[in-house]
């Protein structure tokens, strides 16, 4: 097994123009929906990334036709899926294989899916994944042994359903499966991303009938049937707030191409630049508040502020991960119960060998290194590689020195 890291040497300011690739949560939950056309879709700006090519991989295990050799489109025909069980281990390595269950059920009333995986930042259960299939009709049985989700639904019907906590996946996952119930389904207390309207613009370009994306109530009247289309996913959000950031950790000067603006106004407040980051106080919140999945990029960019930061994550309860390899490199960072990170701003950081434990988590140590004096060797670059296309192409393009380098891990005979 080939062992990969990245070794940056720091202190390059980021300058010229990088252009961003689609939407990542965008794409891993349209990707799933497409299976709910009984025709073919054509889907544009999808970025090459681990966890696109891993569902790439799975439709085609079920037997859908998928093509995704041409540039970043993707053509997918789901006519030709003869099964509904996805109880194989790359379903278990991300977190959006979950979409396949709102998709499958509301295509075949059935589904077996092997329990979603993703990035280690808390417990992350399902439960209002379930609640909401259950409310329209599915039966869901858990096979705790074998970690396999059971979803069976004679049929689906419309009904009210409020969300205990605001859920992206949750949102989505529902909204797939009502596309198809019958009747009315209104979703309350539901996520507000940029993904999950994305997600809703595009059932509605299937013929589905969604309407409140973007606000706290969604409405869908479910459809018999619905046909294929043509779409373009957004510009990623957080790919975006990534290259922010590191040009502002590096003093850079960087177009960014390919953006939505509104979708950055909560990063974009956060990042005043003097001579050093000026030092602010954060807390992470659903959309539009400061996104969970930029606090860890956030956080390197801190730690050479002219004063004392403050992080409050108040999504995830496991989110700090990437604290112990910043202090690895010269950064003063304290963490209460695991929420609350106190950042005390230091001259500079200084080259070290770090770990990624998260996608995001890597995306602040890349930028701790692009900042940091001397040279940082990133390893566990797998995690980034699900959610940042071409991140050292890119970065190097803008100057950054940033090798991929890899060598054949030394297994046991
Ligand atoms: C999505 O994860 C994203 N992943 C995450 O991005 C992102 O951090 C998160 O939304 C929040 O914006 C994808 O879209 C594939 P949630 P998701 O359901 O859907 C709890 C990245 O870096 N919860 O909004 O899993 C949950 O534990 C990734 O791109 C329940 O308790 O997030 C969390 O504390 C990381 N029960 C909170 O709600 C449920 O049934 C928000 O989770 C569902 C969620």
């Amino acid at each position: 097994m080939q062992k990969q890291w990245y070794s940056i040497s720091g202190g390059n300011r980021l300058e010229g123009t990088v252009t961003i690739s689609g939407a990542k949560n965008a794409a891993v939950a349209i990707i799933p929906a497409a299976i709910l056309a009984g025709e073919c879709c054509i889907l544009e700006n999808l970025p090459h990334i681990q966890d696109v090519n891993t569902l790439e991989f799975i439709l085609s295990q079920l037997g859908a036709a998928v093509d995704f050799t041409t540039g970043d489109c993707m053509r997918i025909d789901p006519t030709r899926i003869t099964s509904t069980s996805v109880i194989v281990p790359e379903a278990a390595q991300m977190r959006a294989s979950y979409y396949l269950l709102g998709a499958m059920l509301g295509r075949y009333g059935e589904c077996d899916l092997a329990l979603p995986g993703g990035c280690v930042i808390g417990a992350r259960p399902i439960d209002q994944h379930i609640k909401g299939m259950r409310a329209l009709g599915a039966e869901i049985d858990i096979d705790e042994e074998r970690n396999i989700l059971h979803a069976r639904a004679k049929k689906l019907v419309g009904t009210e359903i409020f969300f205990d906590m605001v859920s992206v996946g949750a949102t989505i996952n529902v909204m797939l499966a009502a596309c198809r119930a019958e009747g009315l389904t209104v979703l309350a207390n539901v996520a507000k991303e940029p993904h999950v309207v994305d997600v809703a613009n595009f059932l509605n370009m299937m013929g589905a009938s969604v309407k409140g994306a973007g606000t706290d109530v969604i409405r869908i009247n479910g459809r018999p049937d619905l046909h294929g289309c043509g779409y373009a996913v957004i510009p990623d959000q957080i790919e975006t707030g990534t290259y922010m950031i590191a040009a502002a950790a590096t003093q850079g000067d960087v177009i960014i191409k390919n953006v939505i603006p509104t979708h950055m106004e909560a990063v974009s407040a956060k990042l005043m630049m003097e001579e050093r980051p000026r030092p602010v106080n954060i807390k992470t919140l659903v959309y539009p508040g400061f996104p969970t999945d930029l606090q860890q990029p956030m956080m390197a960019y801190l730690t050479t502020a002219s004063g004392q930061s403050t992080i409050h994550e108040t999504i995830f309860e496991n989110r700090f991960n990437h604290v112990r390899e910043l202090r690895r490199m010269g950064a003063s960072i304290s963490v209460k119960d695991n929420r609350l990170a106190r950042i005390k701003g230091v001259q500079a950081l200084h080259g070290a060998d770090i770990s990624a434990s998260d996608l995001r988590a890597g995306a602040s140590l890349i930028i701790a290194g692009l900042m940091a004096r001397g040279t940082t060797n990133v390893s566990n670059i797998g995690y980034i590689d699900r959610g940042y296309e071409c991140l050292d192409q890119k970065l190097s393009a803008l100057g950054a020195k940033i090798s991929r380098l890899s060598k054949q891990a030394q297994g046991r005979r």
